[in-house]
Protein backbone atom coordinates (compact mmCIF):
# COMPACT_ATOMS: atom_id res chain seq x y z
CA UNK A 1 0.00 0.00 0.00
CA UNK A 2 1.62 3.43 -0.83
CA UNK A 3 2.11 5.68 2.00
CA UNK A 4 -0.46 8.56 2.12
CA UNK A 5 1.89 11.77 2.63
CA UNK A 6 1.25 15.20 3.56
CA UNK A 7 3.19 18.31 3.81
CA UNK A 8 2.60 20.29 7.25
CA UNK A 9 4.52 23.65 6.83
CA UNK A 10 6.27 24.26 2.85
CA UNK A 11 9.48 23.39 4.25
CA UNK A 12 9.34 21.10 7.44
CA UNK A 13 7.32 18.36 8.68
CA UNK A 14 5.16 15.24 6.51
CA UNK A 15 2.73 13.31 7.90
CA UNK A 16 1.73 10.07 7.31
CA UNK A 17 -1.61 8.69 8.11
CA UNK A 18 -2.19 5.46 6.51
CA UNK A 19 0.36 3.51 8.33
CA UNK A 20 0.66 1.44 11.44
CA UNK A 21 3.43 1.22 13.11
CA UNK A 22 2.79 -1.43 15.66
CA UNK A 23 3.47 -4.13 12.71
CA UNK A 24 6.94 -5.10 12.11
CA UNK A 25 8.50 -2.88 9.27
CA UNK A 26 10.54 -4.76 7.51
CA UNK A 27 13.76 -3.26 5.70
CA UNK A 28 12.18 -1.67 2.86
CA UNK A 29 9.84 0.01 4.21
CA UNK A 30 12.33 1.27 7.35
CA UNK A 31 14.37 2.40 4.71
CA UNK A 32 11.33 4.05 2.74
CA UNK A 33 10.42 5.83 5.78
CA UNK A 34 13.69 7.24 6.71
CA UNK A 35 13.91 8.89 3.27
CA UNK A 36 10.50 10.77 3.88
CA UNK A 37 11.72 11.47 7.35
CA UNK A 38 14.70 13.26 6.05
CA UNK A 39 13.41 14.36 2.64
CA UNK A 40 10.50 16.78 5.37
CA UNK A 41 13.75 18.28 7.00
CA UNK A 42 13.52 15.18 10.02
CA UNK A 43 10.15 15.53 11.06
CA UNK A 44 7.55 13.07 10.72
CA UNK A 45 4.64 12.81 12.20
CA UNK A 46 2.27 9.71 12.43
CA UNK A 47 -1.28 9.61 13.02
CA UNK A 48 -3.12 7.32 15.15
CA UNK A 49 -0.73 4.80 16.23
CA UNK A 50 -2.36 2.15 19.11
CA UNK A 51 1.24 1.54 20.01
CA UNK A 52 2.09 -0.60 23.09
CA UNK A 53 5.12 0.87 24.67
CA UNK A 54 7.43 -2.38 23.42
CA UNK A 55 5.71 -1.75 20.00
CA UNK A 56 7.35 1.70 20.55
CA UNK A 57 10.60 0.50 21.28
CA UNK A 58 10.88 -1.42 18.85
CA UNK A 59 10.07 0.84 16.09
CA UNK A 60 12.24 3.96 17.25
CA UNK A 61 15.39 0.47 16.98
CA UNK A 62 14.48 0.48 13.38
CA UNK A 63 16.64 3.73 13.24
CA UNK A 64 19.54 3.10 15.41
CA UNK A 65 20.34 2.25 19.30
CA UNK A 66 18.77 3.42 22.07
CA UNK A 67 20.08 5.55 25.09
CA UNK A 68 19.08 3.62 28.20
CA UNK A 69 19.03 0.01 25.87
CA UNK A 70 20.88 -2.54 27.48
CA UNK A 71 24.76 -2.03 26.81
CA UNK A 72 24.35 1.42 25.65
CA UNK A 73 24.80 4.78 27.50
CA UNK A 74 21.90 6.23 29.15
CA UNK A 75 20.42 9.47 29.51
CA UNK A 76 21.22 12.11 31.85
CA UNK A 77 21.67 10.55 35.23
CA UNK A 78 19.07 13.69 36.58
CA UNK A 79 16.20 12.47 34.38
CA UNK A 80 16.85 8.80 35.97
CA UNK A 81 13.51 9.25 37.83
CA UNK A 82 11.39 9.72 35.16
CA UNK A 83 12.65 6.92 32.80
CA UNK A 84 9.83 4.27 33.10
CA UNK A 85 10.25 1.52 35.24
CA UNK A 86 10.47 -1.39 33.08
CA UNK A 87 11.31 0.07 30.27
CA UNK A 88 14.75 1.77 30.42
CA UNK A 89 14.53 3.29 26.91
CA UNK A 90 11.89 4.99 27.75
CA UNK A 91 11.79 8.68 29.02
CA UNK A 92 8.89 10.48 30.04
CA UNK A 93 7.53 13.96 29.99
CA UNK A 94 4.69 14.19 32.00
CA UNK A 95 2.53 16.70 34.60
CA UNK A 96 0.66 13.59 36.24
CA UNK A 97 0.96 12.43 39.45
CA UNK A 98 0.75 8.45 40.54
CA UNK A 99 1.42 7.01 44.08
CA UNK A 100 2.35 10.77 45.17
CA UNK A 101 4.94 11.11 42.29
CA UNK A 102 5.15 12.63 39.30
CA UNK A 103 5.44 9.92 36.63
CA UNK A 104 7.71 11.97 34.20
CA UNK A 105 9.36 15.52 33.71
CA UNK A 106 6.89 18.09 34.23
CA UNK A 107 6.96 20.57 31.28
CA UNK A 108 10.26 19.39 29.87
CA UNK A 109 11.47 21.02 26.79
CA UNK A 110 10.24 24.58 27.45
CA UNK A 111 13.21 25.75 26.26
CA UNK A 112 14.78 25.86 23.13
CA UNK A 113 17.08 22.68 22.51
CA UNK A 114 18.54 19.90 21.14
CA UNK A 115 18.15 16.62 22.91
CA UNK A 116 21.42 15.48 24.80
CA UNK A 117 23.02 17.63 22.91
CA UNK A 118 25.73 17.91 25.90
CA UNK A 119 27.03 14.41 24.85
CA UNK A 120 29.96 13.44 22.83
CA UNK A 121 27.64 11.52 20.42
CA UNK A 122 23.94 13.29 20.82
CA UNK A 123 20.70 11.95 19.45
CA UNK A 124 20.31 11.30 16.36
CA UNK A 125 16.15 10.61 16.58
CA UNK A 126 13.53 11.83 19.09
CA UNK A 127 10.55 9.63 18.90
CA UNK A 128 7.84 11.41 21.03
CA UNK A 129 4.43 9.17 21.55
CA UNK A 130 1.23 11.53 23.00
CA UNK A 131 -0.41 8.97 25.60
CA UNK A 132 -2.96 11.99 26.69
CA UNK A 133 -2.53 15.75 25.50
CA UNK A 134 -4.61 18.85 26.30
CA UNK A 135 -7.68 19.67 24.51
CA UNK A 136 -6.08 22.72 23.55
CA UNK A 137 -2.22 23.93 23.76
CA UNK A 138 1.53 22.07 25.13
CA UNK A 139 2.58 22.14 21.29
CA UNK A 140 6.08 21.26 20.44
CA UNK A 141 7.99 23.95 17.99
CA UNK A 142 10.31 22.93 15.83
CA UNK A 143 13.32 25.25 14.25
CA UNK A 144 15.10 24.11 11.30
CA UNK A 145 18.83 25.12 11.70
CA UNK A 146 19.48 24.28 7.93
CA UNK A 147 17.32 27.17 6.72
CA UNK A 148 18.76 29.48 9.33
CA UNK A 149 22.33 28.22 7.99
CA UNK A 150 20.85 28.62 4.49
CA UNK A 151 19.59 31.86 5.19
CA UNK A 152 23.03 33.51 6.53
CA UNK A 153 25.67 35.79 4.10
CA UNK A 154 29.08 33.56 2.84
CA UNK A 155 31.03 35.60 5.18
CA UNK A 156 29.31 34.88 7.96
CA UNK A 157 28.90 31.19 6.78
CA UNK A 158 32.93 31.15 6.36
CA UNK A 159 33.06 33.03 10.09
CA UNK A 160 31.65 30.07 11.68
CA UNK A 161 32.72 27.68 9.66
CA UNK A 162 35.66 26.49 11.73
CA UNK A 163 34.36 27.19 15.52
CA UNK A 164 33.51 25.27 18.06
CA UNK A 165 30.71 25.31 20.79
CA UNK A 166 31.01 24.33 24.32
CA UNK A 167 27.74 22.36 25.22
CA UNK A 168 27.49 21.71 28.51
CA UNK A 169 24.61 19.83 30.93
CA UNK A 170 25.03 22.30 33.50
CA UNK A 171 24.02 25.37 31.49
CA UNK A 172 20.59 23.66 31.71
CA UNK A 173 20.85 22.42 35.19
CA UNK A 174 21.10 25.54 36.62
CA UNK A 175 18.01 27.23 34.32
CA UNK A 176 15.43 24.17 33.44
CA UNK A 177 16.22 22.06 36.71
CA UNK A 178 15.70 22.79 40.23
CA UNK A 179 18.65 22.54 42.37
CA UNK A 180 17.59 19.31 44.24
CA UNK A 181 16.69 16.97 41.59
CA UNK A 182 20.66 17.50 39.61
CA UNK A 183 22.30 14.82 40.01
CA UNK A 184 25.72 16.35 40.60
CA UNK A 185 27.78 13.46 38.29
CA UNK A 186 26.13 14.96 35.60
CA UNK A 187 27.96 18.27 35.88
CA UNK A 188 31.31 17.09 34.89
CA UNK A 189 32.88 15.87 31.78
CA UNK A 190 30.94 13.10 30.28
CA UNK A 191 28.50 16.01 29.38
CA UNK A 192 30.63 19.08 28.88
CA UNK A 193 31.28 18.38 24.72
CA UNK A 194 32.52 20.65 22.07
CA UNK A 195 30.82 20.39 18.91
CA UNK A 196 31.51 22.16 15.82
CA UNK A 197 28.74 25.12 15.01
CA UNK A 198 28.02 24.14 11.07
CA UNK A 199 27.04 20.57 11.06
CA UNK A 200 27.09 18.33 7.90
CA UNK A 201 24.26 15.68 8.41
CA UNK A 202 25.91 12.18 7.93
CA UNK A 203 23.04 11.36 5.75
CA UNK A 204 21.82 14.38 3.56
CA UNK A 205 25.14 15.79 3.67
CA UNK A 206 23.10 19.21 4.27
CA UNK A 207 25.09 21.78 5.96
CA UNK A 208 23.01 23.20 9.47
CA UNK A 209 24.11 25.44 12.35
CA UNK A 210 24.11 22.83 15.73
CA UNK A 211 23.90 25.32 18.80
CA UNK A 212 21.29 25.69 21.21
CA UNK A 213 20.50 27.81 23.63
CA UNK A 214 19.21 24.79 26.93
CA UNK A 215 23.06 23.67 26.17
CA UNK A 216 25.74 25.94 24.82
CA UNK A 217 27.70 28.31 27.08
CA UNK A 218 29.84 29.42 24.79
CA UNK A 219 32.32 29.57 21.26
CA UNK A 220 35.46 27.87 22.31
CA UNK A 221 37.94 30.13 22.94
CA UNK A 222 36.09 33.13 22.81
CA UNK A 223 34.96 35.42 25.74
CA UNK A 224 31.32 35.33 26.70
CA UNK A 225 30.79 38.69 25.85
CA UNK A 226 32.11 37.99 22.46
CA UNK A 227 29.95 34.62 21.92
CA UNK A 228 27.20 35.59 23.03
CA UNK A 229 25.94 38.59 20.89
CA UNK A 230 26.64 36.05 18.06
CA UNK A 231 24.27 33.23 19.55
CA UNK A 232 21.83 35.25 20.31
CA UNK A 233 21.53 36.44 16.74
CA UNK A 234 22.11 33.46 15.12
CA UNK A 235 19.12 31.43 18.38
CA UNK A 236 16.44 34.57 16.80
CA UNK A 237 17.52 34.37 12.86
CA UNK A 238 16.80 30.83 13.65
CA UNK A 239 13.53 30.80 15.33
CA UNK A 240 12.27 33.21 12.90
CA UNK A 241 8.58 32.15 12.32
CA UNK A 242 9.33 31.28 8.65
CA UNK A 243 11.79 28.36 9.43
CA UNK A 244 9.41 26.89 12.49
CA UNK A 245 6.91 24.17 12.25
CA UNK A 246 4.61 24.15 15.43
CA UNK A 247 2.85 20.82 16.16
CA UNK A 248 -0.75 20.48 17.57
CA UNK A 249 -1.04 17.32 19.18
CA UNK A 250 -3.45 14.62 18.94
CA UNK A 251 -3.45 11.64 21.27
CA UNK A 252 -1.93 8.56 19.50
CA UNK A 253 0.69 10.79 17.17
CA UNK A 254 3.93 9.52 17.00
CA UNK A 255 6.39 12.47 15.91
CA UNK A 256 10.12 11.42 14.69
CA UNK A 257 12.45 14.86 14.85
CA UNK A 258 16.00 14.98 13.56
CA UNK A 259 18.08 16.34 16.75
CA UNK A 260 20.82 16.93 14.09
CA UNK A 261 19.38 19.32 12.37
CA UNK A 262 16.62 20.62 14.30
CA UNK A 263 15.92 22.54 17.91
CA UNK A 264 12.56 22.07 19.33
CA UNK A 265 10.48 23.66 22.42
CA UNK A 266 7.63 22.35 24.59
CA UNK A 267 5.16 24.88 24.97
CA UNK A 268 4.26 24.97 28.46
CA UNK A 269 0.80 26.89 28.50
CA UNK A 270 -1.74 24.17 29.20
CA UNK A 271 -2.20 24.86 33.04
CA UNK A 272 -2.88 21.85 35.21
CA UNK A 273 -4.56 19.88 32.28
CA UNK A 274 -2.87 16.19 31.88
CA UNK A 275 -0.49 15.63 29.16
CA UNK A 276 1.94 12.41 29.41
CA UNK A 277 3.97 11.08 26.32
CA UNK A 278 6.95 8.41 26.58
CA UNK A 279 9.76 9.26 24.51
CA UNK A 280 13.11 7.46 23.24
CA UNK A 281 15.74 9.10 21.64
CA UNK A 282 18.61 7.03 19.36
CA UNK A 283 21.92 7.56 20.04
CA UNK A 284 23.40 9.41 16.76
CA UNK A 285 26.96 9.94 15.62
CA UNK A 286 29.60 12.44 16.65
CA UNK A 287 28.95 15.65 14.80
CA UNK A 288 30.96 16.67 12.19
C1 LIG B 1 11.38 16.04 24.57
C2 LIG B 1 10.83 17.38 24.74
C3 LIG B 1 8.68 18.03 23.97
C4 LIG B 1 7.27 18.03 24.43
O1 LIG B 1 10.66 15.07 24.85
O2 LIG B 1 12.55 15.94 24.17
O3 LIG B 1 11.53 18.34 24.63
O4 LIG B 1 6.48 18.71 23.76
N1 LIG B 1 9.50 17.42 24.91
O5 LIG B 1 6.94 17.39 25.42
MN1 LIG C 1 13.59 17.70 24.04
Amino acid sequence: MAITLKKLSPNLGAEITNLNLGNSLGAELTAEIRQIWLDAGGLLVFRDQVLTTSQHIAFSCNFGPLFGAPGEDRLQDTVGRYIHPKYPEIYRVSNKIKNGQLIGRERAGAYWHSDVSFRQRPAAASILYAHEVPAVGGDTMFADMARAYDALSEPMQQMLAPLRAHHDFSVAAASQYSAQIVVTDDLESGNQPFHPVVRTHAETVCKSLFINPGFVSHFDGFERAESGPLLDFLYTLATRPEFIYRHRWQERDLVMWDNRSLMHYAVADYGEEPRYMGRTTVIGDTPA
